[in-house]
């Protein structure tokens, strides 16, 4: 079991990353957001007018590039920091167009493969929280904790509507109902690697929960899980 390190998986919008970062500061964990490592993939191959099905040449030139990914807890805004070849991208990895496309580049499994020996690479001795869709059940099996979040659809809707405003921007809620559902759909149903609740993992539904709630009960589960392991 490492000691070191959290997982969290679960849907959009289930409130991941928000619980992520705060667990990150709280315990001093290095935060690991792997979704954007998927996304960074996929905005290089819009910028280079791949079509996002084409592994072969997505691969290509993903083995090319460095893709950089830093951790700074003093600002929250920040807190992930994506470059490709030292070129920000985190804005533009957060985009609609890359949001739309993610989920078709994230089922390679070339992609997979490929992004899974760099997160495995970025936690190698270090503390770390990991937050995705398979870093319980593929990319750190042996976590000491294996979370999994979700919230009701509803819920799901309201946060994603909310975070759009926070942009300036402004979608329709059926847009974003039908955003979610297909997300979901893609990411559960693919062969490679689908979102599923990791053995062992502990399923949290934070439809009802404040975010302190959640961060709270996460950070007790942990402490429990250590403690445990270290009198043994
Ligand atoms: O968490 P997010 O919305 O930034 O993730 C973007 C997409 O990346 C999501 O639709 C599924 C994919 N993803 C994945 O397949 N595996 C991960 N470990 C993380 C994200």
């Amino acid at each position: 079991m490492l000691d070191n390190i959290i997982t969290i998986d679960g849907p959009a919008g289930s409130g991941k990353s928000t619980v992520a970062k705060i667990l990150a500061r709280e315990l001093n964990l290095k935060y690991i957001d792997t979704g954007a490592m998927y996304r960074a993939i996929t905005l290089l191959a819009l910028q280079n007018n791949i079509d996002c099905k084409d592994e072969e040449s997505i691969l290509k030139l993903t083995r090319n590039i460095n893709l950089q990914l830093d951790s700074n807890s003093v600002d929250e805004s920040k807190y992930t920091t994506v470059k490709i070849d030292g070129k920000d991208v985190t804005d533009e990895i957060r985009s609609r167009e890359v949001g739309s496309a993610v989920s078709i580049v994230s089922k390679l499994p070339g992609v997979r493969r490929y992004l899974v020996g760099l997160q495995k690479k970025f936690i190698q001795g270090d503390n770390a929280v990991l937050e995705g869709r398979d870093t319980g059940s593929v990319v750190c099996p042996d976590a000491a904790l294996k979370i999994y979040l979700t919230a009701s659809l509803d819920e799901r809707i309201k946060r994603r509507d909310l975070q759009i405003r926070e942009k300036g921007q402004f979608l329709e809620r059926n847009i974003i109902k039908k955003e979610i559902i297909s997300r979901d759909r893609i990411d559960s149903s693919r062969e490679d690697s689908p979102l599923v609740i990791p053995e062992n993992g502990i399923i949290i539904d934070t439809s009802k929960l404040s975010i302190k709630g959640v961060v709270e009960k996460i950070k007790k589960l942990y402490f429990k899980k250590v403690n445990v392991k270290n009198e043994t």
